[in-house]
């Protein structure tokens, strides 16, 4: 049993892509352990709870400085023992210790196709913005494990989303998360619960029967 604890800044919507997942079966072999939020209002906390599921706000606003934070974040994840953090919509900066103390056991989605519009203040509304300003014609959303870069890691999958004439950013977040993004992190978790993903010189690779 996978045992995860998933991490949330604003809506979840993707956390609840998890929990529905979990619950129907498309998610096999995992167990939501904990969610954390770095802000205490997230709707993700109540999303949460209403799936029986421990919630918690830990931010850094609670500390002096970032460094207590990094370390209580890195602690209290290191307490709870998960085999995969998920980050769904977490908006903070993943501290140097906890990538360290989960090498290779971290996952994240993004809003793009990385290596394109990803990075330092690209999160969030901000991406599907600068993906119309730059006027490309095909979008989507990537999982990938998480490094110390930012956005960096091997990537796990990916799927394009076309942008439409018309699109605002928040057309286009919405067709990203329904056509892309909600897909592709709960397929990755059963994946990673069922032994199907390995990473081979920085690459992931999906295992052969
Ligand atoms: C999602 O679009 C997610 O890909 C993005 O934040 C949103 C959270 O929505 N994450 C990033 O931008 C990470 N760099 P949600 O709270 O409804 O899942």
């Amino acid at each position: 049993m996978l045992k995860i604890v998933v991490c949330v800044s604003g809506g979840g919507t993707n956390l609840q892509a998890i929990l529905d997942a979990v619950e129907t079966g498309k998610i096999t072999n995992t167990q939501v352990l904990a969610v954390i939020s770095n802000n205490k209002g997230a709707k993700a906390l109540e999303r949460a709870k209403s799936h029986g599921i421990e919630a918690e706000a830990l931010s850094p606003r609670q500390y002096p400085h970032r460094e207590a934070f990094n370390q209580a974040f890195t602690d209290r994840l290191k307490a709870l023992s998960p085999d995969l953090v998920v980050l769904a919509g977490f908006l903070v900066r993943i501290p140097p210790q906890t990538v360290e103390a989960f090498d290779g056991r971290i996952i994240n989605i993004h809003p793009s196709l990385i290596p394109s519009f990803c990075g330092v203040g690209y999160y969030g509304l901000k991406v599907h913005e600068k993906v119309l300003e730059r006027g490309v014609k095909v979008t989507g959303a990537t999982v990938h494990f998480v490094n110390e870069g930012m956005d960096e890691g091997p990537i796990i999958s990916q799927k394009a989303v076309y942008i439409e004439e018309d699109d605002t950013p928040e057309s286009l977040q919405q067709r990203v998360m329904e056509q892309a993004e909600w897909v592709l992190l709960p397929q990755a978790i059963d994946d990673i619960a069922n032994g199907r993903i390995q990473i081979v010189n920085g690459k992931t690779r999906r295992k052969t029967e």
